[in-house]
């Protein structure tokens, strides 16, 4: 057993509480904590110090009252949804989402009975239609992933303000430096930490922002289901955030750049991305996706569809991959730019049909635009397209 006592001792960096439990100096502490007279750390499923600390800056970022943080961007969606859904219950969802979500809604929550209409939420027609009588949930994700498609989220929540409907919405490619879906009238914004609010590619970490009530029915949960991070993530997570601004405006700028250059390369059919004109929803990204100083950013991922086949896609991800900075792998939020061909990758179990209807057509490729000096982005693409 350790006994540590760092009365005195005033760290500058940060402390990591690798502990599963935590020790009192008395009974008396102890009943106190228990029966929650006074606060304390008990157990680190239940709560730990590194927890707390990255909860309240993550909370802070998204101007809610509280915040948890989750093993991954999965755990802390699935632990939402065990906590408020019941057999019965149905949701409406965007109809692109990340693939885990999408298959949790599609083929795991149905087997609790629980039922989800997936539907172009862009379009506020399409949710009044979608909603049933056992609606409980709408979960949005904005802009989606892979497609980029933008939900109006002050106007979504406006429709169901009194039709007592959770509004639930993944705020990973935005971001609160973009986006706070709360002060757009959401009840809660979910993350996978694991993208932007770390930023390294080095940990997988997840959080839920909502107000203090619907916090406390979280963590009961999470403390149950064991869907807490470990210390030491939180930490490096913590050291994240203290680059987040930084970086997010750097991801910002490189992305904007790399779109305006690709949009007119003569190699290229289309760029998916929600600054250029062309994007369907691009009026609405200049009202919603704002600083808190109202400065207009769109996020740092930016769809490719190149003119031509899967040979040409081949040579553009091979000469990325092999002769540039660039990686080809999935996920994204990290330092260094990353491009995945969707399809063929993230939703390669998805029928064909499906794919097509949602917008991830056989020659998208997902650039998560890094924070490398512009010129070596501009460089790596612009060589890939010449190789082709
Ligand atoms: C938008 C979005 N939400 C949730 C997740 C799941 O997060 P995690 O991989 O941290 O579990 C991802 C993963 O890529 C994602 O892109």
């Amino acid at each position: 057993m350790n006994i540590i006592d760092l009365s005195g001792i005033y760290p500058h960096g940060r402390v990591i509480f690798s502990t599963g439990s935590f020790s009192f100096k008395s009974w008396g502490k102890a009943i106190n904590v228990f029966n929650g007279k006074e606060g304390g750390f008990v157990y680190t499923r239940i709560s730990n110090p590194n927890f707390e600390s990255l909860e309240k800056k993550i909370a802070a970022l998204e101007h809610a009252e509280a915040a948890l943080v989750f093993s991954s961007g999965m755990a802390a969606i699935s632990t939402v949804m065990l906590t408020f859904l019941r057999p019965g219950d149905h949701v409406v969802c965007s109809r692109c989402l990340y693939g885990g979500t999408d298959d949790l809604f599609a083929n795991k929550l149905a087997q609790w009975d629980i039922a989800a209409s997936f539907v172009n939420t862009s379009n506020l027609q399409n949710i009044r239609d979608a909603i049933l009588q056992n609606t409980r949930m709408i979960f949005l994700e904005t802009p989606t992933n892979p497609t980029l498609e933008l939900s109006p989220i002050a106007a979504i929540c406006g429709l169901l303000k009194k039709n007592n409907i959770l509004v639930v919405v993944d705020n990973t490619f935005a971001t609160p430096y973009f986006q706070r879906p709360l002060r757009l009238g959401a009840d809660i914004a979910i993350h996978s930490a694991t993208k932007y609010f770390n930023g390294h590619g080095d940990v997988v970490l997840g959080a839920v922002a909502t107000n203090q009530d619907l916090i406390n029915i979280i963590h009961d949960w999470r403390s149950i289901l064991g869907t807490n991070p470990s210390p030491h993530d939180c930490s490096l997570v913590e050291r994240g955030l203290d680059t987040f601004h930084l970086r997010i405006a750097k991801h910002n700028s490189n992305a904007l750049q790399l779109a305006f250059f690709l949009q007119n390369h003569h190699k290229v059919k289309r760029i998916i991305y929600p600054a250029l004109p062309s994007h369907p929803q691009h009026t609405l990204a200049r009202q919603q996706m704002r600083t808190k100083r109202g400065v207009v950013g769109y996020g740092a991922i930016v769809g490719i569809e190149l003119e031509g086949g899967a040979e040409e896609i081949e040579k553009f991800l091979n000469y990325l991959a092999q002769k540039t900075c660039v990686s080809l792998c999935v996920s994204l939020g990290s330092t260094d730019t990353m491009i995945q061909h969707p399809a063929s990758m993230t939703h390669h179990s998805m029928p064909r049909e499906e794919r097509l209807e949602i917008g991830i057509t056989d020659e998208l490729i997902r650039t998560s635009v890094g924070i490398e000096d512009f010129s070596e982005i501009r460089a790596a693409f612009e060589a890939a397209l010449d190789a082709i």
